[in-house]
């Protein structure tokens, strides 16, 4: 392993770190590999009932826990709902707040670009899918003494966390929803959380449904997301 000459130690002090070494090959084959089984991620909105170990979950969260996040301060919880009737009324509360957004509150605009989607304000996923994870992000770092310090980046981290979190359930062979019944703000209230905290996403996680479908809709080429320097040819 070559050494860098701008590796310094810091105040806090450091500890060693290893990766594997990987071929140029290797890392090639590896690379293809992600984006094949990546390209087979979809949002899923139809789930079975099949039960998931809360082994599996926690392990899912465990994983999005490892994310980076602004000076390291974690500014995130992942409350996991199994519970039929709090997954209810869950389902209740998100569903009064899409009834008010599809019929009314919401923009012309977003409307007509949610109409490839076809979502509509019933969510029943929301009972069907064994577990719902729901995603908070702290505004504020709160210590156990009560200290109140800032947080960074707090959208930024916690995002990161959420992609981990989608990333660990596709990989164990799971299905999800990236969530976000607006406004959420009755998560806060449902689930206890302390007013720091701010619901960010809201994840059914489950098996997908034998008939599940998702909508035909298409990725952006890599040439229309990527600008290479120097430009290729
Ligand atoms: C921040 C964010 C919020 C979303 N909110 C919703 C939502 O409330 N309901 C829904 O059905 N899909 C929601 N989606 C899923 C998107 O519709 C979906 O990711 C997009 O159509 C691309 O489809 P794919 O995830 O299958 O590639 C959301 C996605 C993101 C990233």
């Amino acid at each position: 392993m070559v050494n860098s000459k701008d590796c310094k130690m810091t105040a806090g002090g450091h500890i060693p770190f290893r990766m594997e070494d990987f071929t140029p090959e290797e890392v090639a084959t590896r690379a293809r590999a992600t984006l094949e089984r990546w390209n087979a991620r979809r949002s899923v909105r139809f789930f079975q009932d099949t039960p998931v170990s809360v082994e599996i979950i926690d392990a899912l969260i465990a994983t999005a826990g490892t994310a980076p996040s602004g000076a390291n301060k974690q500014p995130w919880t992942f409350c996991a709902v199994s519970d039929p009737d709090l997954k209810r009324r869950i389902r209740e509360a998100a569903e009064a707040e899409e009834k008010a957004f599809y019929s009314g509150r919401a923009p012309k605009a977003w409307l007509e670009d949610l109409a490839p989607i076809g979502t509509d304000w019933e969510k029943p996923f929301l009972e069907t899918a064994p577990w719902l994870i729901v995603v908070f992000k702290h505004v504020q770092d709160v210590r156990p003494d009560g200290e109140i310090r800032k947080n960074y980046y707090v959208s930024e981290s916690v995002g990161i966390a959420c992609g981990l979190l989608i990333a660990a359930i596709h990989e164990a062979g799971l299905a999800t929803l990236t969530h976000t019944p607006s406004p959420m703000n009755f998560l806060q209230e449902l689930l206890h959380r302390p007013a720091h905290e701010k619901p960010y996403l809201l994840l059914p996680v489950g098996y997908a449904a034998s008939d599940a479908t998702v909508p035909d809709i298409t990725r952006k080429a890599l040439d229309e997301i990527r600008v290479a320097f120097p430009p290729r040819g």
